[in-house]
């Protein structure tokens, strides 16, 4: 059975526990309303640990005054069941007052620079520093040997990178393939927001990514190809953020590169903001 707890003494007592049994823990921390994808990373953490914590908080600090938080899709007994169907054996769920002691406008926060400041960063400020200062938190409450990142935000994962590299947190970062419906669209909570056409055009994006890759690989300039792909978006109704091709330290233009590298879109349509991504290599 799995087991929910939502005091910080209870979920140390436990680890602290699994601990001293020599038991490795691994760690997949979400915003909940969970689906297939946040499932799969489950998954993969038991790969990785013997016991598994995941985490279910809608994070008020990475959200900008314009978003979604307060609309953000709550569903803690679907979450609870799916999580135990997924193997794991910890829901860690604290409210705001557990994860904020001394309030959200007072907490200490964790800013990384460099990768937090281009594609999302730009067009979301803020948000990777809201994104940190709760992951940090987070480790520190779970103390995880391992913590498994999904790709599909693959910034998010670059920059959870970058914080334990340069804090020398001791907790093995993994990574997780994007999981997508049927018609290619990338798993996320926000895709409810859709209505039933714009689902059928979502799929556009997954096309272009493929179209991005494929460019470059028959030789197009990279210029060309961002270009394209933000035209054919646009022709299908979005309104795109981004439409670019990076090396995985995401920071630089990707202009004339070779060697792994990664197509990222950001696109709103109509009021739902979706983001996407495809890793290829170029010889
Ligand atoms: P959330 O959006 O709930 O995502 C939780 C984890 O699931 C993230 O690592 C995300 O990349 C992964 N994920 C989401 N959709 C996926 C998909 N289709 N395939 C594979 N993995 C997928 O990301 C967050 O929450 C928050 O920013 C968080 C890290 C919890 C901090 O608040």
């Amino acid at each position: 059975m799995i087991e929910t707890i939502t005091e910080l003494e209870s979920l140390r007592e436990r680890i602290r526990g699994w601990k001293r049994e020599g038991l490795r823990v691994g760690f997949v921390p979400t915003m909940g309303n969970l689906h297939a994808g946040h499932y799969s990373l489950v998954a993969l953490a038991r790969q990785y640990a013997d016991k598994i914590v995941s985490s279910v908080f809608v994070n008020p600090t990475q959200f900008g005054p314009n978003e979604d938080f307060t609309r953000y899709p709550r569903t803690p007994d679907a979450d609870t069941s799916g999580l135990q169907s997924a193997g794991c054996d910890v829901l860690w769920l604290p409210d705001v007052a557990a994860m904020y002691p001394f309030g959200v406008e007072l907490a200490a926060s964790i800013r990384v620079p460099g990768v937090s400041a281009v594609l999302e960063g730009a067009h979301r400020p803020g948000h990777f520093d809201g994104v940190c200062t709760v992951v940090g938190r987070l480790f520190n409450q779970v103390q995880p040997d391992v913590a498994v990142f999904g790709k599909k935000d693959y910034q998010q994962l670059a920059v959870i990178r970058q914080m334990v590299a340069d804090l020398h947190v001791p907790i093995r970062i993994v990574g997780g393939d994007i999981v997508r419906e049927a018609n290619g669209l990338a798993m996320s909570s926000r895709n409810q927001y859709l209505s039933a056409d714009e689902r059928m055009v979502s799929s556009i994006i997954h096309h272009t990514l493929h179209a991005m890759r494929d460019g470059l690989l028959v030789g197009l300039p990279l210029a060309q190809v961002e270009a394209d792909a933000d035209a054919a978006l646009r022709d299908a109704g979005f309104v795109p953020d981004y439409t670019v091709v990076r090396r995985p330290d995401l920071t630089e233009p990707a202009d004339g590169e070779a060697g792994n590298l990664v197509a990222l879109i950001a696109a709103r349509l109509g009021r739902t903001r979706l983001i996407d991504n495809l890793e290829f290599q170029l010889a």
